[in-house]
């Protein structure tokens, strides 16, 4: 199972990915390509770490929503490499039905929170400051509706009497390098 790997951020749970794949445990999944709309991201520089293709790919001409020209450049990059599964991994960009078309059914997205509660952006802040005793992360088949896809895996976490928003964050970092690798394993396994 071929996978393309979009990323905006940091790129910690594209390298979760890889590292479970140097470690044998990512199933029959293989990643192929990581793509950002963000020339300066963490993500790319795992390419050359990993020995594996990684590129820029210009977003314009929309700020948060990816259409139009950039969605064709995108589209054209991630049909070169083929994909059979397509993993938002911190992509910080709705995608449209022209992307959702083009990789129908194979994309999924990681959100920090266990969906449907609070989707969109900052899912650990806004859970934090809702108050809540457990919060978690979630894998989901992405659609047209923003986080609002087929729920694929979730994993919780407790927030500790005392936590801050970084201790919280980074439990919630530690439940996603787990999950999504997991996922994307038991993915493989039922092509
Ligand atoms: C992750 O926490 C992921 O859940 C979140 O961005 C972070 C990316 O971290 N995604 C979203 O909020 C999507 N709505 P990373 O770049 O270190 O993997």
């Amino acid at each position: 199972m071929r996978v393309v790997i979009l990323g905006s951020g940091r790129g910690s749970n594209a390298e979760a990915i890889l590292q479970a794949q140097q470690a044998g445990q990512l199933g029959r999944a293989r990643v192929v390509a990581l793509f950002s709309d963000k020339p300066d991201a963490g993500i790319l520089a795992l390419g050359p770490r990993f020995g594996l293709p990684a590129s820029y790919i210009d977003p314009a001409p929309f700020k948060t929503k990816l259409e139009g020209e950039g969605e064709a450049r995108f589209i054209a990059a991630v049909r070169a490499a083929q994909p059979d599964l397509v993993v938002l991994a911190g992509f910080m960009r709705v995608v449209k039905p022209g992307l959702l078309a083009a990789f129908a059914g194979k994309i999924i997205n990681l959100h920090p929170s266990l969906l449907p509660s609070f989707p969109g952006l900052d899912g650990i802040g806004q859970a934090f400051r809702r108050g809540v005793k457990v919060t978690g992360c979630t894998v989901h088949g992405v659609t047209a509706e923003v986080d609002g896809g087929p729920i694929l895996d979730q994993a919780t976490v407790r927030v500790a009497p005392g936590e801050t928003l970084e201790t919280l964050a980074a439990k919630v970092h530690a439940a996603e390098h787990a999950l999504l690798p997991a996922v994307i394993a038991r993915l493989s396994e039922m092509r």
